[in-house]
């Protein structure tokens, strides 16, 4: 497969932790979307592995130059990262290497912009009829609840991901919560907090690969293993602490759900690719309400990619998994499909090497 680079190499570009998400800790929330470094090391190794020539890149502001010097031996870019680390305003990796004109995987700029900003992303499922739940942006301090969304509702950073920002407390019942979180989450995030119906049905979370893209197993979290003094929702608190605990028998995957469902997951995740225009792969996270109707929460792109030796539960790669898919079998994928959508190359057989 690396052959098909040309002999030049695979750009690898990521964001990396600096300090381990501690829910007690606010100020690590804003790397909650990042990887330790350990991860980096290894996904890495595994591309060295597969025989790619890999220049790993930190996604900072430094990133623009290097890739610039480097343009010419570059064939590809994996790209791993979504904003550029310290630039202000935030801009994302997409843009540089769009104004760069380097190939890469993933979605394009425009696309990042509305996917990693909830309420943009919602605006865009509604006009197009991808159902997702109603909502409210609250910019300041105060504001009042729309009258047409009803206790309880959940809390959240308009532009985060990894759970950044959702504990126990998101959940709230009345006004005075509602404020204390909203501004909990402006002092935090320095940035709109969104507002949404609590909805308690069952959570899927659902990957997708490919132009068309294939769709996986869907991934059900079993909620009813957590703490009785949790909400059923995968906060931070689950997805860093309890979810390690419990590897992969925390979750279902397949879920069990009957043809019919299963099948209408899957439709909803298809509109919601298409209606945002997703390129090369995504996870998204959809949940039901009380009378089974399916909701889309969260798209993500990239989604989390941590190889197995380091997490078990690393969703798309779990699923992966359960459909015969090893770590740098997906990975091969991943680039080919990207590739493909460049006509850089037009089909690579997942197991061809060297
Ligand atoms: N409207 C909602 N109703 C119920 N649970 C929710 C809702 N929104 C989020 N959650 C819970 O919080 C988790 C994280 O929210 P999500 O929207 O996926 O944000 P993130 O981008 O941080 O993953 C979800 O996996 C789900 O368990
Ligand atoms: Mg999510």
């Amino acid at each position: 497969m690396p052959n098909v680079l040309q002999g030049k190499k695979l750009g690898f570009i990521y964001n990396v932790r600096h300090k381990y998400p501690d829910p007690k800790d606010p100020e690590t929330f804003n790397e909650t979307d990042f990887d330790d470094p350990v991860t980096i090391e290894s996904i890495v190794t595994h591309l060295t592995n597969i025989g790619f020539d890999v220049l790993a890149i930190e996604s900072d502001t430094r990133a623009e130059e290097i890739l610039i010097r480097e343009k010419e031996n570059i064939g590809f870019i994996l790209n791993y990262s979504e904003e550029v680390f310290g630039s202000n305003p935030k801009i994302y990796m997409a843009e540089v290497l769009e104004k760069i004109g380097l190939p890469f995987s993933g979605c394009s700029n425009e696309v990042q912009n509305i996917v990693i900003n909830k309420g943009k992303m919602k605006e865009v499922l509604l006009s197009k009829n991808v159902p997702t739940l109603r909502f409210q942006v609250m910019k300041s301090e105060g504001e009042r609840l729309d009258p047409e969304l009803r206790f309880p509702v959940i809390v959240k950073p308009i532009a985060r991901g990894s759970s950044a920002g959702i504990t126990n407390k998101s959940v709230v019942h009345r006004d005075k919560e509602l404020h204390e979180q909203v501004k909990f989450i402006l002092d935090t995030f320095k940035e709109p907090a969104l507002i949404e119906p609590f909805i308690e049905g069952r959570e899927f979370s659902v990957g997708m690969l490919g132009n068309p893209p294939e769709v996986f197993p869907i991934i059900e979290p079993k909620h009813e293993s957590l703490p009785k003094d949790y909400y059923h929702i995968d906060s931070l608190e689950v997805k860093w602490l309890l979810e390690e605990e419990l590897g992969e028998n925390y979750f279902n995957c397949p879920a069990k759900v009957e043809p019919k469902l299963k099948d209408r997951i899957e439709k909803v995740c298809l509109s919601a690719w298409e209606a945002l225009d997703i390129t090369d792969f995504c996870r998204i996270d959809l949940r039901a309400d009380s009378v089974g109707d399916i909701y889309v929460l969260d798209i993500n792109t990239p989604p989390g990619l941590i190889p197995p030796e380091i997490s078990m539960t690393s969703y798309f790669p779990m699923a992966a998994r359960v459909m015969g898919d090893d770590y740098e079998t997906l990975l091969r994928k991943i680039i080919s499909e990207g590739l493909k959508r460049y006509k850089l190359k037009d089909s690579i057989s997942p197991s061809a090497r060297g």
